[in-house]
């Protein structure tokens, strides 16, 4: 069952090699290859249906890739994932994710989500047994820790005053941050969010990005982000992967890809110029107008 091998090396955090993945006569990814590293938001980014979900799916064992190699290093301890079952990915490997529709548990309350999702840690304290019930000292830590990581992240996230109330009567926008939480309680090395901002308003999406980054910079993981709102992408990603159809068409920094042209073409279709909204048309023209093989500015 555990994929872990033997060499410990200093590559990058996820290594996706000729990932393809078919159902039936349909190739929703086709041979993609990227990297992602640790202290990094990698976006993926592309139309509907360009495979972005599948590619999470694949990493987390959702789906059994058809083909590729997915590997990860963590903390020099590589593990090949796409030869994991679903819940070794999530506690040996340590890759988290979050879902384009929020999934939590909505009966339970904020802080029972985050303690569900240590489940799996508790159950190693408790031998795996009732020895839990009968508080042996191992597991009255765990539990001890357990709860202290769930505060840590309800405070994170805001959602202290919340603590007892049902996730379900949550406002959406606190839904999502709290899913990112419970992810967060399982101490991922890599975090793998779904359009965390789908649906939230402006300034709820500012806040979030904030939230990300910090994850970023204060825990020291890799990031992987799906996202349809391009200035958030271009804005807090270090990485962009761009995929079209299923397959990579582009990959680099967010200049990189801004100024590529398959991108543009992808996004906006090569006759349609004249239906552009009036800031996208705009960039394209500033783009057009740099046509340079590398743009100079930030942001
Ligand atoms: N379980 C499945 N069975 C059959 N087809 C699937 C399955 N999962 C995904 N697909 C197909 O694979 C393609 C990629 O889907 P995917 O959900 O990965 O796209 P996406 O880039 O996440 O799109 P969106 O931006 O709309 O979320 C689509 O054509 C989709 O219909
Ligand atoms: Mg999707």
């Amino acid at each position: 069952m555990s994929a872990a091998l033997d060499t410990g090396s200093a590559g990058p955090l996820l290594e996706v090699e000729h990932l393809t993945m078919r159902f039936g006569g349909l190739v929703a990814i086709d041979n993609v290859s990227f990297d992602a590293a640790d202290r990094e938001i990698t976006a993926i980014i592309g139309p509907n249906g360009a495979g972005k979900t599948t590619v999470f799916n694949c990493l987390t064992g959702f789906y059994k890739p058809t083909e590729g190699r997915l590997a990860l290093d963590r903390g020099g301890r590589p593990y090949l994932l796409e030869r994991m079952e679903g819940h070794d990915i999530a506690h040996h490997a340590g890759v988290a994710r979050t879902f384009q529709n929020v999934r939590l548990f909505g009966n339970m309350s904020v802080l029972e989500n985050l303690l569900v999702a240590q489940h799996n840690t508790l159950m190693r304290a408790s031998g795996y047994s009732v020895l839990g019930l009968f508080g042996v000292p191992s597991y009255r830590k765990a539990e001890r820790e357990a709860i202290d990581l769930a505060r840590f992240w309800l405070d994170r996230v805001n959602l202290t005053a919340r603590a007892d109330e049902p996730a379900s009567s949550l406002p959406y926008g606190d839904q999502r941050r709290l899913e990112i939480a419970r992810s967060m309680c399982t101490r991922p090395c890599l975090m793998c969010l779904d359009e965390p901002a789908a649906g939230l308003n402006p300034r709820e999406s500012a806040d979030l990005n904030r939230l990300i980054t910090d994850i970023r910079d204060e825990h020291g993981i890799g990031i992987l982000l799906i996202e349809h709102d391009m200035s958030v992408v271009m804005q807090i990603s270090d990485h962009i992967i761009v995929l079209d159809y299923g397959r990579k068409i582009s990959d680099g920094t967010p200049e990189q890809v801004r100024n590529d042209p398959a991108v543009i073409r992808a996004y906006l279709g090569e006759e349609e110029d004249e239906e552009l909204p009036p800031e996208v048309a705009a960039d394209v023209a500033a783009d057009a107008a740099k046509s340079g093989p590398a743009g100079g500015e930030g942001a």
